[in-house]
């Protein structure tokens, strides 16, 4: 069991998958890589949940089984039609395999093509009859990539089903856009691109809120300061045609965590119909014992919402009312959850990272809690804030977010070896019950 944050069973973790609310419960699986601490042959890892607090390990889902699938089963999404759970994912058969670790490709050289597995409960997975290949791979290269084609998110619109793909063309990130009546048969519709936004988009996820068009995708180089990680997930508003599947994107776009950390975000509407994305956090360093290495964990589920032209992600109303017990110092058991507020010129230190204001920007410092390791960025600043100063933060022993006047902006790091003290300002601490 999972508590709070949703964190590696044991050896990899990445992107969450398949997000979910089906039956009465929350399905979430995830990329895993089931045999070490490392990337590798991908599988899907699975969980479930009552209410997006406590999770439940369901062991591996997705497994190779298929000619198109043999090298992993890559990110991708989940629907539910006729009481079936369908899940769409990324089929990967390397190229070549790298004959010193044949779990990786000599060379990034994937054929990708999507795939599909049915399952009648959200339980049981028949690896070996229920997968069929839906998006034979991209011959066309004007349209994409055959080899960097994948994630598939796949959603209901006013009149069929639509998925969108992260791809890329001449050195360019871009969406497929692919529409069904069925779920079966998927025909190409559009694509959509934007220069200077990288070369590789990952993880796309499409979505209305109060009737705007959101689009969070995860672009590769992006980010050009040459520090580790030049991939990063963002968020911008876009207008979405189901008749000609046009995307319209606006120039802008914001960040979907400050701290740089969290990446390929996934969505999809809670029992209630709120918008809720998780993400992962990239840990560069496994945590545990020998004989159970975990590296990799996802955030707090957050509330997507757009006011005022801009997108706000905060905590989950489940989680703030887990964190129901008044308490006088931190726990680290499942967290705790400090709630303070920070003018200009102040700074409060959590257990070693440094939270300080200047300049109405939130800027934090992790070095005194970070690996050593000078190719990570240790400091991370938000834009200008402008609706206040309040600050929920919920600290987990390797994961500290910041949620800045409720969503406006969030801030996460990953961090190593925490200690318990708080210093500066006022503050109040919650744990669970
Ligand atoms: C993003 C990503 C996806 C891919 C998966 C492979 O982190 O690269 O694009 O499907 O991870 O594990």
């Amino acid at each position: 069991m999972d508590k709070i944050h949703l964190k590696s069973p044991s050896n990899w973790i990445n992107d969450p998958n398949g997000f979910i609310y089906y039956k009465g419960k929350y399905h979430l699986f995830y990329q895993h890589f089931p045999y070490a601490p490392v990337w590798g042959r991908m599988h899907w890892g699975h969980a479930v949940s009552d209410d997006l607090v406590t999770w439940e390990h369901k062991g591996i889902a997705l497994y190779p089984t298929k000619k198109n699938d043999r090298s992993g089963c890559f990110s991708g999404s989940a629907v539910e039609h006729d009481g079936k759970m369908h899940i769409f994912y990324t089929g990967i058969n390397y190229r070549e395999e790298d004959p010193e670790n044949i779990n990786c490709a000599l060379n990034y050289g994937f054929i990708a093509s999507q795939m599909k597995i049915v399952s009648q409960d959200g339980y049981t997975f028949d690896n070996f009859n229920a997968k069929t290949t839906i998006i034979q791979p991209l011959r066309d290269s004007t349209s994409g990539s055959e080899s960097d084609t994948r994630d598939p998110k796949v959603w209901r619109g006013s009149d069929a089903w639509y998925m969108i793909v992260g791809s890329t063309y001449d050195n360019n990130g871009r969406f497929l856009f692919f529409k069904s009546e069925n779920l079966e048969n998927w025909e190409y519709v559009n694509y959509c691109e934007k220069r200077g936004f990288g070369c590789i988009w990952e993880c796309p996820d499409y979505f209305e809120v109060n009737g705007k068009g959101v689009v969070i995708f995860s672009p590769i180089g992006i980010l050009n300061d040459n520090m580790t990680y030049d991939s990063a997930a963002i968020c911008c508003f876009a207008d979405f045609d189901e008749k000609s599947c046009k995307m319209t994107m606006s120039d802008e776009y914001s960040m979907f965590d400050y701290g740089i950390d969290m990446y390929a975000p996934q969505s999809n509407t809670d029992e209630n119909g709120r918008r809720v994305v998780i993400a992962w956090a990239r840990m560069p360093e496994a945590v545990g014992n020998n004989e159970n290495k975990r590296i990799g964990m996802m955030c707090i589920p957050r509330v997507v919402d757009v006011r005022n032209n801009h997108i706000y992600f905060s905590p989950h109303p489940n989680i703030r009312k887990a964190f129901s017990k008044k308490s006088g110092k931190p726990s680290h058991k499942s967290g705790y959850m400090l709630k303070t507020a920070i003018n200009n010129g102040e700074s409060i230190n959590v257990g070693g990272y440094i939270i300080r204001r200047e300049d109405d920007i939130i800027i934090t410092d992790r070095t005194a809690v970070f690996i050593n390791d000078k190719n990570y960025r240790l400091i991370a600043k938000t834009p200008v804030v402008k609706e206040g100063n309040r600050l929920e933060i919920y600290v987990d022993s390797n994961l500290i977010e910041i949620y800045i006047n409720d969503g406006e902006y969030v801030l996460s790091s990953v961090v190593y070896g925490l200690s318990d003290i708080i210093e500066g300002g006022e503050y109040e601490i919650f744990v669970t019950e």
